[in-house]
């Protein structure tokens, strides 16, 4: 079920898996909170009613035998681990309403309430008990299972259990699980997930085994009705779903209001939410889950994320190295919520300087610039007669029923995607109407100002959309702007609408939004720009600017503009080098570009064929001093056209202070030699 297809007054009740607490938290911990936090935001500011739970597993195998190697008592451990987890979702600003602990009253009192009823109806039996059971992975293998001896799931060794437990009628369920399903074939996410459960389903189900015998495994809600027992931890743990809102004021009625929930998982753990909750709500007369959307999983450095690897990427360390909101971005935008992503500090580090100081931060810093140094003494007045333009006017109208649709399908990339098309035209928006050459005509002050004014309610509605992403900068925006917006309350309706800014602004410069950032993460010392403004408006960049051109860079903010040195880029591999094809090549013939101050066109011979290129060198040199020269030409970049010539690959230069100096050879060779 599309939650963009509830109506909008239904409850989202959306929940997250409750953590192990038999570690810290990692960052496949953050991924599925955070989603769930930009869901439950999206979800609030669109007018829906929300109730957004997560919290912590606190029993079961695994968390009592991490509070022995510690020589703590289980409630002393998990006491001490629960806080990294809170805390961690409070420095994130997840803005859950409840956090419940499997050791909490409300919830042991809740799944005792369960069981009983179960054992009463007669949907839980006892009954004898021998099997092969994964001590890691805390569940029984049949035989055939364990051909090797080994737990297929965890490759560990299994051993031999007899014994008497409890049992779940499971199997009773799975002919009106399926039909269930097939009915409702939207309510597994992503499509493939659908699938993989009803090939599932094939196989006949089996009864699950709900109990440990307390001689065995002490740590668990003991079984009302067999003291000697205590429940298996998935079964206490499912539970954490209904035993909140039972608990909560309204009881019965609270839950009735709120269910079906909305599961949002990791795929190693479909089978339980994806079968095994089910049935037990079924037999407790509770419809299945809304929807159960199971993400991919993070890689580092393209391994398997694993503590023995000791490679598990660590939340605190990064949300401290870049901030939380930086972190929530990256999760968000690299990768598809379905599939499996990498994680790697270079694909970090380009999204921060790319993404988020260059497009963003550059932005927001130079549109307050502009208002605060053309405005009458620091005070930017909007125009009595301002009309929006339309170009922006009809991206942000867009942006309206788009963004929150994609977040809401749980597509967040491309909601991203989205925003940053917006963030983009600002960009250009800022280059083409040029405030600066404005702010020289005092006869054009009324344009300067509508085009500040378009521009400081775009950035203004960017904060709107980038908020249930990332809360801290969008409010990081409202204050720069000096405008009144707080998250709470944020609504897409009122205030991602053009016209929301106050009439009269006094704006401070602000320090930048984000720092940029060196391969390794570190903070670059001097916070270099890297916006190379576009030669003249050729679309594509395949020729050097000339900076002695028409003032495309902007002079009242140098700072964030000129392309002086260069920040440092990311680190590549040969083989990413190995892509790009250099070549020498023999200026043949050259001759102006028609019409353009800065472009040359040039014939060259590169070994192999003769080639047009053009280049924005005009600037720097005249046509007859170029032929006979032996330059270096980007041989197999996309031909682009410019000024209407189709350039059929680089020229390569520096930039230099005076204009650029082309790359030669210092002997004489032959064009297409090989450049290793
Ligand atoms: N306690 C159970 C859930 C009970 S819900 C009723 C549990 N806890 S967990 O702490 O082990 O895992 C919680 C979530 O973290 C799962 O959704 C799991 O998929 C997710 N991740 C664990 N490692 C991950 C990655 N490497 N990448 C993404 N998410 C991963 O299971």
């Amino acid at each position: 079920m599309d939650l963009n297809e509830t109506s909008p007054r239904e409850w989202l009740y959306l929940t997250t898996p409750i953590y192990y607490v038999n570690d810290i938290p990692h960052i496949g911990h953050a991924y599925t909170t955070i989603a769930c936090d930009v869901v439950a935001r999206t979800a609030r500011m669109t007018g829906k009613p929300v109730f957004f739970l997560t919290g912590t597993d606190e029993h079961g195998q695994k968390v009592w035998q991490s509070a022995q190697k510690f020589n703590l008592s289980p409630k002393i451990y998990v006491d001490r681990i629960m806080p990294r987890f809170r805390d961690l979702w409070k420095s994130f600003r997840i803005s859950n309403d409840d956090f419940v602990r499997t050791t909490e009253d409300r919830h042991i009192l809740g799944v005792q309430d369960a069981l009983d009823r179960l054992w009463k109806k007669g949907d839980i039996y006892e009954g004898p008990y021998e099997g092969w059971y994964c001590m890691f992975d805390e569940r029984f293998w049949t035989q055939k299972d364990v051909p090797d001896g080994l737990c297929p799931d965890c490759k560990r060794p299994v051993e031999q259990v007899r014994e008497t437990n409890y049992f779940f009628r499971m199997s009773r369920y799975q002919d009106w699980l399926v039909n269930w399903y097939r009915e409702h074939p939207e309510s597994i996410r992503p499509e493939s997930r659908y699938n993989e459960i009803m090939g599932f389903l094939e196989k006949p189900l089996e009864d699950l085994c709900i109990s440990r015998p307390v001689s065995r495994m002490p740590w668990g809600i003991p079984i009302p009705f067999a003291k000697e027992y205590v429940t298996y931890v998935w079964f206490d743990a499912l539970l954490n779903y209904i035993t909140v809102p039972l608990s909560s004021p309204g009881g019965a009625e609270n839950l009735k209001r709120l269910w079906p929930a909305t599961h949002v998982i990791g795929k190693d753990i479909l089978t339980t939410h994806a079968v095994y909750w089910p049935t037990i709500l079924h037999a407790l007369d509770l419809e299945p889950p809304r929807l159960i959307f199971a993400h991919g999983w993070w890689t580092v450095n393209g391994e398997k994320m694993s503590k023995s690897r000791g490679n598990a990427v660590d939340p605190v360390v990064y949300a401290e190295r870049y901030g939380s909101d930086i972190l929530r971005y990256f999760l968000m935008r690299e990768g598809q919520f379905g599939q499996d992503a990498d994680f790697s500090d270079s694909a970090l580090v380009q999204r921060v300087n790319a993404d988020l100081a260059n497009d963003l931060g550059n932005l927001l810093s130079r549109v307050v610039a502009m208002a605060n140094r053309y405005g009458e003494a620091g005070v930017f007045r909007i125009p009595e007669d301002y009309t929006p333009s339309p170009e922006l006017l009809q991206a942000a109208r867009e942006m309206l029923p788009e963004v929150p649709r994609l977040a809401l399908r749980f597509e967040f990339h491309k909601a991203l995607g989205v925003l940053w098309n917006f963030i983009s035209l600002l960009n250009r928006y800022v280059d083409s109407r040029a405030p600066w050459v404005l702010a020289k005509d005092p006869g054009r002050k009324n344009e300067l100002d509508s085009v500040l004014s378009d521009l400081l309610e775009g950035v203004r509605i960017t904060a709107v959309y980038l908020a249930p992403f990332m809360p801290q900068t969008a409010i990081r925006i409202f204050e720069s702007l000096k405008s009144t917006e707080s998250l709470t309350g944020l609504s897409y309706q009122t205030d991602g609408v053009w016209g929301r800014l106050p009439k009269t602004l006094a704006l401070e410069p602000v320090s930048p939004l984000f720092e940029k950032r060196n391969p390794d993460g570190s903070v670059q010392k001097e916070p270099r720009p890297s916006r190379q403004e576009p030669p003249e408006k050729s679309g594509g960049t395949p020729v050097l600017a000339s900076p002695g051109d028409a003032p495309s860079t902007d002079p009242e903010n140098p700072g964030q503009v000129q392309p002086e040195a260069r920040p440092a880029k990311p680190e590549i591999d040969l083989e990413a080098f190995q892509k790009v094809e250099l070549t020498p090549a023999r200026v043949l013939a050259a001759e102006p570009v028609p019409k353009s101050k800065k472009l040359l066109k040039l014939t060259v011979d590169i070994g192999r064929e003769k080639r047009t290129v053009v280049a924005g060198i005009a600037g720097s040199y005249t046509p007859e001093e170029l032929v006979g020269k032996t330059i270096l030409v980007l041989a197999n970049l996309k031909p682009a056209k410019l000024m209407g010539v189709e350039s059929q690959g680089m020229v390569l230069a520096a930039q230099t202070e005076g204009g650029v100096s082309l790359i030669t050879f210092d002997r004489d060779l032959d064009p297409g030699s090989e450049i290793r």
